[in-house]
């Protein structure tokens, strides 16, 4: 019942225009909005020239029902137009996902938990997704004790590092840990690394080169929470340890997104500004890997938190997200241009 309306809406909404992107001169570009309607604590990725926008909270017309979905959708840059994808097997927020050889895993996340929500628990469920058929496949799940939400991602070769994360976010606080295991596509299984040296989630990552980059994020909550931090971890050597950069972020922060693009890491809004009403940041900041250091870009025009951005073609793809601290999702999308 729910997916024919919103496919009739999906249908009677589709644009016939063309490519999307900023003008010459143009930082910014609004693009079509989340069809489907608000969004956040989804995850993006990108899967050649389209993005793609998994679970999170798609808020139902009961407030009283948690709005944690399974709905999946992607958005084609070339027609400039979004469609609808085959639901997750599970609704999850925060889930952990990342593209490899043109399909999409799912390594865990946060599903609803018992009681009144925001009630969000560990989630160790995995899947991939073959967008030429639209099927899930199920997976093994993440291993006994390393299940959680909001880790940072890294993909090098056919491996997908998660560092970090969380094990429970809801009324009574939210638990960070320091966990980091890598899932190799090809054999299926799992390997344990070192761990990081601080707690970390809702954290920025890319892996640039042979590293796998963690910035930001945070610890067991927000503003006090709030960390500036580069690590470092090299993905291509066995035993591979982490380090902290000597570039610190300007602007301290947690559910920022980032994306890389060449050697440069992109990390935009993010959530505990104690300067702002909606306690949200506009910040955009760029990490250059190779100098460690960080420069300022033309803020958000709509500042968000709570979601995250995807790089092609040399732009930044950044769809939906929290206009107001914790909730208060928009279907507002629009693109960076470097
Ligand atoms: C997106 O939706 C809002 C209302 O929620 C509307 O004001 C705005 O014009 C829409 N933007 C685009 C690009 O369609
Ligand atoms: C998972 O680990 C917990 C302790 O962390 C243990 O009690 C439980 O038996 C383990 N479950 C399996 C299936 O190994
Ligand atoms: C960005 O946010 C800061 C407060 O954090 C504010 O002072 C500044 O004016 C904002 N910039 C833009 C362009 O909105």
């Amino acid at each position: 019942m729910k997916i024919i309306i919103t496919l009739s809406v999906l249908l009677s909404g589709i644009a016939t225009s063309t490519v999307a992107y900023p003008k010459p001169g143009e930082t910014w570009k609004v693009l079509p909005n989340i069809t489907l309607g608000s969004r956040q604590e989804h995850t993006t990725v990108a899967l050649g020239t389209d993005v793609y926008i998994l679970g999170g909270l798609v808020p139902p017309v009961d407030s009283a029902v948690d709005p944690t979905s399974n709905i999946v959708q992607s958005y084609s840059i070339a027609h400039n137009t979004w469609s609808s994808e085959t639901p997750m097997p599970r609704a999850l927020n925060h889930l952990n996902a990342a593209v490899v050889n043109g399909k999409i895993y799912v390594l865990g996340g946060l599903a609803v938990g018992p009681g009144a929500w925001p009630n969000w628990l560990a989630a160790g469920d995995c899947w991939v997704y073959s967008p030429r058929q639209k099927i899930w496949e199920i997976l093994a799940n993440m291993p006994n004790g390393t299940e959680r939400g909001s880790a940072a991602v890294g993909v090098y070769g056919d491996t997908i590092y998660l560092a970090g994360g969380l094990t429970r976010l809801g009324i009574s606080g939210q638990t960070t840990v320091t966990t980091v295991n890598a899932y190799c596509t090809r054999t299926n299984t799992w390997s344990t690394l070192e761990s990081l040296p601080e707690k970390r989630d809702h954290a920025g990552s890319a892996v640039v080169g042979r590293i796998f980059y963690v910035v930001g994020g945070r610890i067991n909550g927000e503003p006090s929470g709030m960390r500036d931090t580069v690590l470092a971890f090299d993905v291509s050597v066995e035993k591979g340890s982490w380090s902290t950069r000597a570039g610190k972020m300007p602007t301290a922060r947690g559910g920022l997104s980032a994306s890389a693009v060449g050697h440069t890491i992109y990390a935009f809004g993010g959530e505990g500004n104690v300067a702002t009403s909606t306690g949200v940041f506009n910040q955009t900041e760029a990490y250059n890997t190779k100098t460690d250091t960080w420069t300022s870009l033309k803020p958000m025009v709509l500042p968000r938190h709570g979601t995250s951005a995807a790089a092609v073609g040399g732009r930044v793809y950044i769809p939906g997200g929290g206009i107001q601290q914790q909730l208060g999702g928009t279907d507002y999308f629009d693109v960076f241009k470097l």
